[in-house]
């Protein structure tokens, strides 16, 4: 049969047949288009459903539903397997840098040396934040969490930027998508500087992304900092495993965002505020605080017993994971960075790594955690990392938004570049009070 819809640079979505939903009740059927793209489940294609039958569909939690078409990332979670644009996450994590997977994301390509070197000049080049936009922090308590000052402070992006805010036109989008990319470490680490009371650290200009990150993180006015090159590259790599994720909380909260036609920059501002909560980015975070509660090994089987409890609403943070019921692909390297990482610092006996290796153990043996397919996610290992490498547990979650701001801007971009794009208007199965009349104040 015909391609359904093509965008450029997409495979064609091929409608192979039509499925055929019949209502019990009162013998109607409907024939649905059954479509498929370049790989995964077949998605029968409901647009028309409403105008032609009157029915909505049920899902809370999208649990079924495709929102979009997209070309940038895939995942099979039956079978732990993640892509961008094809290239599985063990390969570009060992032969990319962050910068040409953030390329690749944007532009469905991986750059040749002179693409990467123009790329690499463009994001060095936008790092600096306005003056002005300094000030805000200013306005924020010192005790704010720096996740709170992200969210405020990307959303201000949008007062500042106005050349490129114009999202029909495409030079626009990509200004805007570059200076995301490069303007968020500079205010990641500011958001770090504010929380401790130590002066900013301009970006430099001779250093690689996560170098930079980590000099404008840790270095001061005072002394000479020299950035760890082995941390550097982990730090490169924890970013490459974090850059995009397919349709998830925050990346579906920025295209619906978006979908209105609001200002990017704000739409990213979306994106932070929906990462933050624990079922989602704010997990690495939720992870170490699980592992200092659990404190010592014996205690684990206490935990995960609780875990299980339904009367309980305690889950073991950083296990679990919406699509994928096997072991996130993203979480088998974090494994190994947390060992060279570790290692690189000297540090030989990390009572929370000890915990978690044991905790991983005995929940992976667990039979609730078996039946239930609950892996561990790319959230168990990375704050035990992270902690190592010196940043408090109140910046872990920033450091996810930092990374996945390329996926967010990409999707957001290839949102508005859709001839089908519509604002996003999901429906409701209403359980409220049927029509009534007002009583008068005095009457009830
Ligand atoms: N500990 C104990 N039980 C769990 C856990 C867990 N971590 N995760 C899921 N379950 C159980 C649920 O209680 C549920 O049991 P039931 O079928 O008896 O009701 C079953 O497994 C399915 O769980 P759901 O919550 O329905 O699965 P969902 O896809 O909605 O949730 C989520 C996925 C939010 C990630 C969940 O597994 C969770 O809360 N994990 C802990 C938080 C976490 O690590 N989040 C990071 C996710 S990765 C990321 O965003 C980068």
């Amino acid at each position: 049969m015909e391609p359904k819809t093509t965008m450029p640079g997409h495979a064609p979505v091929r409608q192979v047949g039509t499925v055929t939903v019949t209502d019990d009740t009162t013998g109607r059927t409907f024939k649905l288009p059954l479509l498929e793209g370049a790989t995964g489940p077949r998605t029968i294609d409901i647009r028309k459903l409403y105008a032609e039958s009157g029915y909505f569909t049920f899902d809370p939690g999208f649990t079924s539903t495709a929102s979009c078409e997209s070309a940038i990332t895939y995942i099979d979670g039956d079978e732990g397997v993640l892509l961008h644009r094809g290239y599985p996450i063990q390969d570009l994590a060992e032969h990319c840098d962050y910068l040409e997977v953030c390329y690749l994301l944007l532009n469905g390509e991986l750059p040749d040396a002179q693409q990467k070197a123009d790329f690499e000049r463009t994001i060095t080049y936008h790092t600096m934040v306005h003056e002005q936009l300094i000030r805000f922090y200013s306005g924020f308590r010192r005790d704010a969490h720096p996740m709170a000052v992200m969210c405020g402070v990307a959303g201000a992006l949008s007062a500042f930027y106005h050349d490129s805010t114009d999202f029909t036109n495409p030079v626009h989008r990509m200004i805007t998508s570059h200076r995301l990319i490069a303007k968020i470490p500079t205010m990641a680490a500011m958001a770090y500087k504010y929380s401790v009371g130590q002066p900013f650290m301009y970006p430099r200009n001779d250093l690689g992304y996560a170098e930079n990150f980590l000099y404008m993180t840790f270095a001061t006015p005072f002394e000479p900092y020299k950035v760890n090159p082995t941390l550097a590259k982990a730090l490169d790599k924890i970013l490459i495993l974090h850059a995009d994720h397919e349709q998830n909380a925050s990346t579906s909260t920025v295209r619906l965002a978006g979908s209105s036609h609001a200002n990017p920059f704000a739409c990213i501002a979306s994106g932070i505020t929906a990462l933050w909560g624990p079922a989602h980015g704010g997990a690495n975070e939720a992870v170490l605080k699980m592992l200092e509660e659990i404190g010592s090994a014996d205690r684990i089987p206490e935990f995960v017993k609780r875990a299980k409890d339904k009367n309980d609403p305690f889950r073991l943070m950083g296990f679990g994971h919406r699509v994928y019921k096997n072991y996130d692909p993203r979480a088998k390297i974090m494994r190994e960075l947390c060992y060279e990482v570790l290692g690189e610092l000297g540090i030989k006996d990390e009572p929370l790594l000890d915990i978690a290796m044991k905790l991983e153990k005995i929940a992976l043996e667990d039979e609730y955690f078996v039946e239930k397919k609950l892996y561990p996610n790319v959230d168990f290992y990375s704050g035990i990392i992270l902690k190592a490498m010196g940043f408090p547990t109140s910046m872990f979650t920033v450091l996810f938004a930092l990374a996945r701001t390329v996926g967010w801007i990409s999707q957001w971009k290839e949102m508005i570049e859709d001839p089908q794009q519509k604002i996003g208007r999901p429906r409701q199965l209403y359980t409220g009070a049927t029509p009534r009349s007002v009583v008068p104040l005095a009457q009830r």
